[in-house]
């Protein structure tokens, strides 16, 4: 029996777009699930469980009357929870994917055997998000079903690790679903992701310049015009490491000095201060290079596929020339 996850081979796309604090709303979720990908949000985006509640019954009918009229499976859709004692919510919230039957979470910072219990108790499944090996096997113990492994580069909280050696280090002994995750912003991209032995592509930053996200035309102009090189890697808007537009720290006056200090981070209490600051403070990963545009998921993931199909017809014809 295969290990991994049964939902892959009916996407158009081996994606997950992946869940962006502020970013994601229904709307972006419900189009990359009609167009084939895997859309998600995190479960705080909205403020309350009940707000949580609402998008789950908006995204599930809209899925349902999308079957419904074309006949065409949607892929399935995710939720974001952050699995530690600071969220106040993540009982009430658990208790809301199992009533509403979440076909995927993505779990972050703790990976804990009784939430993969319960998601699995409906079929669900579970994705736990890592930046090193020591938290993938630990993930691995508590049963996970896919292993999301953040490389250098990724916007949000991103890793230090190459993405080449993340993927070969953890594949060594999880046998599971593979997620890449950092700076996956093309077609050819993709397929990369999945030379490197990946089975799917976690994709942030792109979306963040689609006409269905949350963000405002003025941080999408600055993805447009950043290069790798003007995304900066700091604790100091979080206390933990994270990578943002370095014009967006320039424009809310944050001096070199500001980013060398540590600000602690508490997902309860200071939800609304954590809020404050990436809202001013835009986050980004060095993907940004490659993003020239804003454009309609429906667009974006018609491009995709044609550079994902272009760049393995490349790599097969490179087997003419090699090995000799
Ligand atoms: C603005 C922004 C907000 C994010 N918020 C979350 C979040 O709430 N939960 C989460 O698990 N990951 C979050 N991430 C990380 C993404 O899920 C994903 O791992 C990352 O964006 C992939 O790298 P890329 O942006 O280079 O494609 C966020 C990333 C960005 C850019």
């Amino acid at each position: 029996m295969s290990t991994k996850a049964p939902f892959i081979k009916d996407l158009s796309l081996p994606v997950i777009a992946a869940p962006m604090f502020l970013i994601y709303g229904p709307k972006l979720v419900i189009e990359c699930c009609k167009n084939g990908i895997v859309g998600t949000f995190p479960a705080l985006n909205q403020r309350t469980s009940e707000g949580f509640e609402e998008w789950l019954i908006e995204i599930k009918s809209a899925l349902k009357k999308h079957e419904q009229e074309t006949g065409r499976k949607a892929a399935p859709f995710g939720v974001n929870l952050i699995v530690h004692q600071t969220n106040p919510r993540l009982e009430a919230d658990i208790k809301l994917c199992i009533k509403h039957q979440v076909p995927l979470v993505i779990t972050s910072l703790g990976a804990v055997s009784q939430v993969v219990d319960a998601i699995h108790s409906y079929g669900g499944l579970v994705f736990h998000d890592v930046i090193k090996k020591r938290h993938a096997q630990k993930a691995a113990e508590a049963g996970v079903d896919g292993l999301i492994l953040v490389a250098a580069g990724a916007g949000g909280h991103a890793g230090t690790i190459n993405p080449m050696t993340l993927v070969s280090e953890i594949k060594q002994f999880f046998k599971k679903t593979i997620i890449l995750s950092g700076c996956i912003s093309t077609g050819r991209d993709i397929a990369s992701a999945l030379q490197m032995g990946a089975d799917l592509a976690y994709m942030g930053t792109r979306f963040i310049n689609t006409e269905e996200s949350k963000a405002t035309p003025e941080y999408r102009s600055m993805i447009v015009e950043a290069g790798a090189s003007d995304v900066v890697y700091t604790a100091a808007i979080s206390g933990v490491h994270a990578n943002f537009l370095g014009a967006s720290l320039k424009a809310a006056g944050i001096t070199e000095e500001d980013l060398k200090k540590d600000i602690k981070i508490d997902f309860g209490k200071e939800l609304d201060t954590e809020a404050k600051a990436w809202k001013t403070i835009w986050s980004a990963g060095q993907g940004v290079a490659l993003i020239d545009d804003v454009l309609p998921v429906s667009s974006l993931v018609s491009n995709l596929k044609s550079e994902f199909k272009k760049a393995i017809e490349e790599q097969i014809k490179v087997l003419e020339t090699f090995p000799k």
